[in-house]
């Protein structure tokens, strides 16, 4: 487990990671998401002792990285699959951590035999490809067999097989019962690797919470109805209340939004309309991720109104009425 409280960094006036506090559960992928330069390097490299917070703080598994006994069996990362001697093999590069940590030999091969590298342990790593890299990266990390993994941007540049192969394999980690903490920017991949998700723009927390409701609080969702009573329909839901926010009307079908489907779906039977079709429309996840990592910037400029003026106003749409979702 991984749990930032207050978590800041400042690079002179830039802020790099602004009051994070999230936690990273075991036995679960989550990924950690946020569009370019949001901060997830920072945090992953704070939360590995490599750069000092600002304020706040990171614990992995209730310790801080510095206090850890033997730190490669608590915790492996993959920042950077490109820092390998490009000269010495992939053996002969896992072999050097290993002893640096003190760490059998025979687990060398284990490692290489996990991430499918057997066959080239003896290749020099500097002609490796990219996907190469990266599991030999990976191989690096899992040396110590550790409890808790990070990984940053992995499938950054992968053909389609390698994706697909760091996605099964950060499952199996977890169903093993590890910590897994991957970033991307990606969050199409990202539906697809993590179960849970930690959402940040400009340094600040946007979202913690699964996969599953990040989609449905942040997308506006609408539903598609069709019958040949609409006109009856459509004025029992602007009299059932001040929920709807958008009817588009189209022939014979409207698509309304504020309002779940089985609810309309009970309030026509209820009535006796016929309906031929209720259909919801839940948003896509790429533009859950857009609409709030873009909404960053328009909350600063809300806050500062709001500031002004002494109200805030809740807009539609607005995930702050969640109380997993903050708009920092
Ligand atoms: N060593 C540093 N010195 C100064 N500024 C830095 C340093 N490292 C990061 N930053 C700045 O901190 C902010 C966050 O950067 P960071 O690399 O953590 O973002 P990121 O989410 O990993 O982005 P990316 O998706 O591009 O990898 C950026 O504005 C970046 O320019
Ligand atoms: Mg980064």
């Amino acid at each position: 487990m991984i749990e930032a409280t207050g978590l800041t960094k400042h690079y002179g006036r830039t802020v790099a990671v602004d009051n994070l506090s999230f936690t990273v559960a075991e036995g679960r992928v989550t990924g950690f998401l946020g569009p370019n330069g949001a901060g997830k390097s920072t945090t992953m490299r704070m939360v590995l002792g490599l750069d000092r917070p600002t304020s706040g703080d990171v614990r992995i598994d209730g310790q801080h990285y510095h206090d850890l006994h033997q730190p490669l069996r608590t915790v492996g990362a993959l920042l950077d699959a490109k820092w390998v001697h490009p000269n010495r093999s992939a053996r002969d590069h896992l072999r050097w951590l290993a002893a640096a940590s003190k760490i059998p030999r025979a687990r060398v091969d284990e490692v290489l035999d996990l991430v499918g590298l057997t066959g080239v342990a003896g290749k020099r790593a500097g002609g490796f490809s990219l996907g190469m890299s990266q599991r030999l990266g990976i191989a690096a990390a899992l040396l110590g067999d550790p409890r808790v993994l990070l990984f940053d941007e992995p499938v950054n540049g992968l053909d389609p097989e390698g994706i697909l192969w760091i996605r099964k394999f950060m499952h199996r980690l977890a169903d093993e019962g590890r910590t897994v903490f991957v970033s991307s920017h990606l969050l199409s991949e990202m539906a697809l690797t993590a179960q849970d998700l930690v959402v940040i723009g400009r340094g600040k927390l946007i979202y913690q919470g699964t996969v599953e409701d990040f989609v449905e609080h942040a997308t506006e969702s609408t539903v598609l109805v069709r019958s040949p009573q609409l006109d009856r329909l459509r004025d029992l839901l602007r009299a059932e209340g001040s929920e709807i926010t958008e009817i588009t009307e189209d022939g014979d079908a409207l698509r309304i939004g504020g309002v779940a489907s089985a609810a309309i779906g009970e309030l026509a039977a209820a009535n006796n309309i016929v309906l031929h079709e209720l259909n919801p429309q839940v948003g896509s996840l790429e533009q859950a991720f857009i609409q709030l990592t873009g909404d960053t910037v328009e909350y600063r400029t809300e806050e500062h109104r709001s500031e002004e003026h002494g109200a805030g106003e809740h807009r539609a749409g607005e995930p702050a009425g969640n109380g997993e979702v903050t708009s920092g």
